[in-house]
């Protein structure tokens, strides 16, 4: 382990983060499961391991501005021309400079020293580069954008991309709150009452040094604070997982009686599949489906592990699936763009130009989901109108909306621009930075005879 000139010993924490971020930008991989895969052979101490998790997150979530730092100080815009590792390496050292309050040229330092390990002419070029990103005057520079473009400076001020800046101005007035919560995050845990109980699960989680707060959902807590990451903890994916309190209220809203038979048409991962067994008390039948069977496969291994045992997984295409239930869960893929908090690589993956083959995917298996029962939960991790209310005023020929009573979230969006849902107050929508959870849009449909 080298050290800084400080003499703290920090350098391995910004070398594996450089590789996990270059491991996430040339894979379609979201950061947690880089971070999980890159993690599963070797042996390193928690303490680096959440060292860096922090800074493969915390340089992700603010990608653009660190980018225009970097595109200044190399004064052209090709990252891409750029060994991945180095860029990465370049990026984390501007994260600890603008934003970890790093002197830079210590920063600079650690930079140099992992770089010198690829080649001394590596090390001069990251010296070189990082000398001038410490010389950016990054105020004068946001002034000029402000003056051109307001929406390019906000999105460079609260780290998202335009399309997002956009997408937050059209849904609420509220929409510097609402980057600005994106870019805190807050964790939940759900007890899996099928191995555990409220009570149990939490004494044992307060013992490893877990301090959790109660929500509104008794088997839902907020997680206050941590020592170790969760997913090192005894207990983990077994007595409790890990699950936002606006994914919990989907399940919430199926309501299932134990004997129902409930078809989750887009179950994988399974989260909500596992907290509907739960529910049920190992009950009735739940058929989960999921076109992807890399992600049934794991799925199924997780159900396993959670003692679920009234579910079958079957890989199917969604919009053409047929059984018979009392109830759809329809938990659709969406744009995702309410779970930034927790996956910041959406921001800069995900294009509008992919919002009308999601719709008409969407839109299609609510179709077909009216074929399976009479009643059907529909929910998004989006807070787009059209993936939410317009999806449901396109199938009002089809669906009912009913009254949705939960005990956490609002009404949906009654206007968006000349378009009117006047059925708002019966769907439920979450915020991050009113309900600090995750974007969330969830509503209860009964199929018209
Ligand atoms: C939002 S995720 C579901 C999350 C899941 N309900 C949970 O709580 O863990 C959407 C899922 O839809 C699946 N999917 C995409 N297209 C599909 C289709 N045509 N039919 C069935 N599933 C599909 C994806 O593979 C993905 O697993």
């Amino acid at each position: 382990m080298s050290s800084r000139t400080d003499g703290s010993d920090v350098i391995p924490t910004q070398k594996l983060a450089a590789e996990v971020l270059a491991v996430v930008e040339s894979s379609s991989l979201s950061a947690k499961s880089a971070l999980r895969e890159y993690f599963e052979d070797v042996d390193i101490d928690y303490r680096v391991r959440g060292s860096v998790h922090a800074y493969v997150f915390e340089v992700l979530k603010r990608r653009n501005f660190i980018d225009f730092i970097l595109e200044k100080a190399l004064g052209f815009r090709n990252l891409k021309s750029i060994n991945p590792f180095l860029i990465n390496l370049l990026k984390i050292g501007i994260y600890e400079m603008y934003f970890k309050s790093v002197p830079p040229p210590l920063a600079t330092d650690s930079a140099v020293r992992i770089a010198k390990e690829v080649s001394p002419r590596a090390a001069s070029f990251v010296n070189a580069i990082l000398r001038n990103a410490e010389n950016v005057d990054v105020d004068e520079e946001l002034e000029k954008i402000k003056k051109r473009s307001r929406r390019k400076y906000i999105a460079l001020k609260y780290f998202h991309p335009e399309w997002y800046v956009r997408i937050a101005e059209k849904i609420t007035s509220d929409y510097e709150k609402l980057l600005m919560s994106n870019l805190s995050q807050t964790a939940y845990i759900r007890v899996n009452t099928l191995l555990s109980s409220e009570e149990k699960a939490v004494r044992r989680l307060e013992r490893q040094e877990v301090v959790l707060e109660e929500t509104p959902l008794p088997e839902v807590f907020r997680v206050v604070s941590y020592v170790k990451p969760l997913t090192i903890l005894d207990g983990y994916d077994r007595d409790f997982v890990i699950q936002d309190l606006a994914s919990c209220l989907v399940s919430i809203a199926v309501n299932p009686e134990p004997a129902d038979v409930i078809v989750d048409l887009a179950s994988a991962p399974g989260s909500k599949t596992s907290h509907l067994a739960a529910l049920m008390e190992n009950r009735g039948r739940i058929i989960a489906v999921d076109s992807s069977k890399e992600r049934i496969e794991r799925m199924k291994v997780r159900l396993k592990r959670l003692g679920v045992r009234n579910v079958e997984c079957t890989v199917y295409d969604g919009t053409k699936f047929r059984y018979l239930a009392e109830k759809v869960l329809l938990d659709a893929p969406c744009s995702s763009t309410g779970s930034v908090r927790s996956h910041p690589s959406i921001k800069w993956r995900y294009s509008p130009k992919k919002l009308q083959a999601l719709l008409k995917l969407q839109r299609n298996m609510l179709r077909n989901s009216a074929k399976i029962a009479d009643e059907v939960i529909y929910s998004t991790c989006s807070i787009t109108f059209e993936e939410n209310e317009e999806n449901l005023m396109k199938l009002n020929g089809i669906f009912e909306v009913k009254k949705l009573n939960l005990p956490v979230g609002m009404p949906g969006i009654r206007k968006y621009g000349r378009k009117v849902f006047d059925r708002a107050e019966r769907v439920v929508r979450l915020y991050p930075h009113i309900h600090n959870t995750s974007g969330f849009f969830i509503s209860r449909l009964s199929v018209k005879s």
